[in-house]
């Protein structure tokens, strides 16, 4: 059992396991529907890994502090809303507002680890806290790689689509 002073870290850990859950059905969706994009699809794929990887330290941080194999949550969040309808949809600018999305995800993942990791040092759990910073960093080069990557991406698509309306002249 947690204890009150670890009460609010545990829920916030099942939440971010719960995000997690989320990003890793999203990014799977967007990483396998992507087929011109290689360098994308590469680093999707990376991050479907990390992804993983950091469900199964949330879960070692749960199980350190004596809670349970955490379930699914429901998905709160505007953000999440979009991913879901991004993953639902086959739009035709999918990668183009994918890219921009994902980034919105990354940004909303690294909050949640920073506040994590302060309510896991005022808990006294810092080896929590450092597991979270740990995740935060994966984020961060995760939406740097997107940020970066995002005006190639976006001239791509616009020359893609460019040449496909040439192409039906
Ligand atoms: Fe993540």
């Amino acid at each position: 059992m947690a204890t009150d002073r670890n009460a609010r870290l545990v829920e916030w850990l099942e939440d971010a396991f719960a995000m997690e859950q989320e990003a890793e059905t999203l990014l799977k969706a967007m990483g396998g529907r992507i087929e011109h994009y290689p360098d994308l699809k590469a680093r999707i794929e990376q991050h479907v890994v990390e992804t993983q990887g950091q469900m199964q330290e949330l879960e070692g941080c749960l199980e350190a502090l004596g809670g349970s194999k955490p379930t699914l949550k429901a998905a709160a969040g505007s953000v999440m809303a979009s991913m879901h309808a991004m993953g639902n949809a086959m739009m035709n600018d999918e990668v183009a507002k994918g890219v921009g999305i994902s980034y919105a995800f990354e940004q909303m993942e690294i909050a949640t680890y920073r506040a994590l990791a302060i309510a896991a040092r005022r808990a006294g759990q810092e080896s929590i806290a450092e597991r979270c910073l740990a995740i935060q960093a994966q984020e961060e080069a995760m939406a740097n790689w997107l940020y970066d990557a995002q005006p190639q991406i976006i001239t791509a698509f616009l020359d893609r689509e460019a040449a496909e309306m040439d192409a039906k002249r």
